[in-house]
């Protein structure tokens, strides 16, 4: 029985959930505590307390606390990995390297932790100093999805603490596995006063909703669903609190008749199918100009039909399966639209019956498809990708702005002056030229715009915007 972590013990919930392995249901992961409301509130009151022992620390302790979680990260990899891989049912190479990237988010923490800096600006007033800088925002609450189970948490964690801030971390319901061991790591190997991190699994209509709702809560992160995210922002609005909001992406990835063909077939697998297409910076829409079109449907399709799906552990799987029967249930029904809406299942998009019962789908490509159709429009979250003609670059950039998304974006061109163009003019946070729209290095700004996002950037030095308040002070001397 895996408890909750409030005020510097290990606690059970009020119920308990069961974690199961999407790639072998028979397969019971094990039992976690869920809490209710009253507990959330128990870990809220915790952390506003430790909040003022770990904020008094000092930056060394803090970047040493965050050095030794990220070494045990590391140390333990192929174990975690399998944990998360098994849970999510992504493959066991890309669990691996999930691992290792949080190991390395809270390295690269470490080093921030050393690094917060301040300014010193000369006043218009004759023997004032104007001295700004910046402080630990308080009690951070922090949702987290189930694509990403420990890279997610470990980036919202990570510069949480590294700043200063008392942290009580929601894992989501469906994946509490790697939430949990990482949440052991960091409350054995970070040695933190008690209240400072607080893990409290448990419904998020619950405990999601008391986070939102608590007034000691000064600051909320979150990455999910667009209309939970738009729920708990307008929450935080109402009550004054800061929001950082990480939600859908319907990112393009525009295939020029200029492209190697090799090398965006290969990028368009990775972007869409590979983790099992979910994840917000996945490529869901396939922009091909008129010239190359036939021939890269025919290479995706050819490419796709020597992808392996099974079970996440087994050695040479290349695609895991869908998370969950929900999932499934939705992935199906966005095909079921793509075709009634006028596009062609043109490979994948059936069931598969493995060894194990999971929930196995073959990578589905929808073509002859028009941006304005719903498949295009709204997120489908899973191995299903849309292919959209565009008679020329003009048309494909303008198709690739058209939506209400704006997190990533992505282009296979070998001319400069159109990779050039796109990276100036795609209205997405992030733009990939000739690599994958998901997958991004860990120490860089992460975030998109439009419906994708709010608040201000994850990831990188840019994430102590979020983690931190700026004071400005003034002093005659
Ligand atoms: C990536 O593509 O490397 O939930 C990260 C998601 C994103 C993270 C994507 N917030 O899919």
């Amino acid at each position: 029985m895996h408890k909750n972590f409030i005020a510097g013990a290990w606690v059970e919930g009020v119920t308990v959930g069961l974690n199961l392995n999407p790639s072998d249901t028979n397969d019971v992961i094990g039992e976690y505590a869920r809490a209710d409301a009253a507990q959330a509130e128990q870990a809220i009151n915790a952390a506003f307390e430790g909040q003022k022992r770990w904020g008094q620390s000092t930056a060394e302790q803090r970047s040493d606390a965050l050095d030794r979680i990220g070494t045990e990260i590391l140390d333990r990899r192929d174990e975690l990995g399998l944990l998360l891989s098994r849970e999510e049912g992504k493959t066991l190479p890309e669990g691996v390297g999930e691992v290792v990237r949080a190991g390395r988010v809270f390295k690269f923490f470490a080093g921030e932790a050393l690094r917060l800096g301040g300014e010193k600006l000369p006043s218009i007033r004759a023997g004032v100093d104007v001295e700004v800088t910046r402080e630990p925002e308080g009690v951070v609450g922090i949702i987290t999805p189930w694509n990403f189970p420990i890279a997610i948490p470990a980036w919202k964690i990570a510069p949480a603490l590294a700043f200063g801030n008392a942290v009580v971390f929601k894992p989501a319901d469906l994946v509490p596995g790697s939430a949990w061991a990482l949440s052991e790591i960091i409350v054995r190997a970070g040695q933190l006063p008690e209240g400072a991190f607080n893990l409290v699994m448990g419904p998020g209509s619950k405990v999601g909703q008391t986070l939102a709702t608590s007034r000691k809560v000064r600051a909320i992160t979150f990455t999910g669903s667009v209309q939970t995210g738009r729920a708990i922002g307008i929450t935080c609005m109402e009550r004054g609190a800061k929001v950082q909001l990480e939600m859908g992406g319907k990112n393009p990835l525009v295939i020029l008749n200029d492209a190697d063909l090799e090398q965006a077939v290969l990028v368009a697998i990775n972007g869409s199918f590979f983790s099992t297409g979910q994840r917000c910076t996945g490529s869901s829409r396939l922009i091909v100009e008129d010239g190359i079109h036939d021939a890269f449907v025919a290479a995706m399709a050819q490419r796709m039909a020597s992808l392996k799906v099974d079970h996440a552990l087994k050695a040479g799987t290349d695609i895991g399966p869908v998370a969950s029967q929900d999932q499934l249930d939705q992935d199906l029904h966005y095909i079921e639209l793509g075709t009634k809406e006028g596009g062609r299942l043109f490979a994948g998009g059936e069931l598969l019956v493995r060894e194990t019962p999971g929930f196995y789908l073959s990578p589905a490509l929808i073509t002859e498809t028009q941006n304005h159709m719903r498949i295009n429009q709204e997120e489908v979250f899973g191995p299903v990708a849309s292919v959209i003609r565009a008679k020329d670059y003009e048309e494909a950039v303008s198709m690739a702005n058209d939506t209400d998304f704006g997190l990533s974006s992505g282009i296979c061109t070998t001319s400069l002056k159109h990779a050039t163009d796109f990276k100036r003019r795609s209205a997405a946070g992030m733009v990939m030229v000739n690599v994958p729209t998901a997958g991004v290095d860990y120490h860089a700004p992460f975030g998109g715009r439009k419906a994708s996002s709010h608040g201000s950037r994850e990831q990188g030095t840019y994430a102590r915007e979020f983690y931190t308040a700026v004071k400005t002070a003034y002093t005659l001397a």
